[in-house]
């Protein structure tokens, strides 16, 4: 078996998830300023430090994605994030892409972040990255997207995988179609298929491995201004019959959250468990994880236990629910 799959296996074939720890230092100031926590490098370190040294973490989690920054920062016992990770039993990733911009010509966002990849690849599988991650978004309008964002999108997906294979790093494709919007379910299985179509396509054409390989999907669900909320058993319904044009030996699928309440973010996890499929259904959170642990933390050193176990309990919530157990009940 080659290194990528079988640190795929160890992703997520392993009734665990994946966290999602990897805002950019824009984004990551942006939420710590919202939680009345001052935006400096040493809040941003110590805030991964909480999630990452989180007591009993890696029952639940076999993977942390984190940012540049993170990557090269280090544990206050003076640890590296990457062998800190790797020490707790999990494995250390890192987002490669640089951001989705408007797209010249198009007005729609594209991710960058090819120039240069290969050598900044190798640079992090040295510091000690067994994984990779690269997002790229779609807007979903009346005649959005378009045909041309979705190959661009798509086309760098599919290079970027490559890239990180020959660097010995799983890629986690990352597209996501984004909730913004009043569109319904339906019109959101539509979008997603397509945009799986154009994903698949340019994973073939530029030969990636799909059994070293994860896929971070959005869930298929209605518009964040649709006036009704669909239900775990039709998103799951929805989501599934979107991913069944995957192939077999995908090695798994980890859904993002997409600013979903954490609850209905596992609640429909756990439905999807009720559909059998070839590969792993498991999440890689962001928000969904984190933000309970970064409104109990709020800076405070005081606060990184009540942080903790804010993260904690959503872990074992998706735990549970990777396993069809219900949300365990609040203490
Ligand atoms: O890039 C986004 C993360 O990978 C997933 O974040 O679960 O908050 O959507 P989210």
């Amino acid at each position: 078996m080659t290194v990528c799959r079988q640190l795929a296996t160890q992703l997520v074939r392993s009734g665990r998830g994946i966290l999602a720890a990897d805002e950019s230092i824009a984004t990551m100031n942006r939420r710590l300023y919202a939680a009345g926590v001052p935006a400096t490098e040493q809040n941003r370190r110590a805030y991964r430090e909480l999630l990452a040294g989180t007591p009993g973490l890696a029952e639940g989690v076999a993977g942390i994605i984190f940012c540049d920054e993170t990557l090269r920062q280090r544990f206050a016992d003076g640890r590296t994030f990457p062998e800190a990770v790797h020490q707790l039993g999990m494995l250390p990733g890192i987002k490669v892409d640089t951001g989705a911009y408007a797209c010249p010509g198009l007005g729609e966002l594209v991710t960058e972040g090819l120039d240069g990849l290969p050598a900044r690849m190798a640079e992090y599988a040295a510091l000690g990255a067994r994984f990779a991650k690269w997002r790229a978004v779609f807007v979903i309008a009346d005649d959005l997207p378009s045909g041309v964002a979705l190959w661009a999108n798509a086309q760098a997906l599919a290079r970027y995988a490559a890239a990180a294979q020959e660097a010995g790093l799983v890629p986690i494709v990352e597209p996501e179609v984004l909730t913004e919007g009043e569109h319904s379910l339906e019109r959101c299985a539509e979008i997603t298929a397509r945009v799986h179509a154009a994903v698949a396509e340019e994973l073939v054409a530029f030969r990636v491995d799909q059994a070293g390989m994860v896929l971070k999907p959005n869930m298929v669900v209605e518009g964040n201004r649709h006036p009704r909320r669909a239900t775990p058993e039709q998103v799951a319904e929805a989501t599934v019959d979107v991913l069944r044009a995957q192939p077999e030996e995908l090695a798994g699928v980890a859904f993002l959250s997409g600013g979903q309440p954490p609850e209905r973010a596992t609640a429909n996890l756990a439905a999807m468990q009720r559909h059998t499929t070839p590969w792993p259904l498991t999440f890689s959170f962001g928000r969904a994880l984190v933000d309970p642990a970064l409104a109990a933390w709020r800076g405070a050193p005081r606060r990184v236990p009540a942080g903790r176990a804010a993260l904690a309990a959503r872990v074992a919530a998706n735990w549970a629910a990777l396993r069809g157990l219900g949300e365990p009940a609040r203490v």
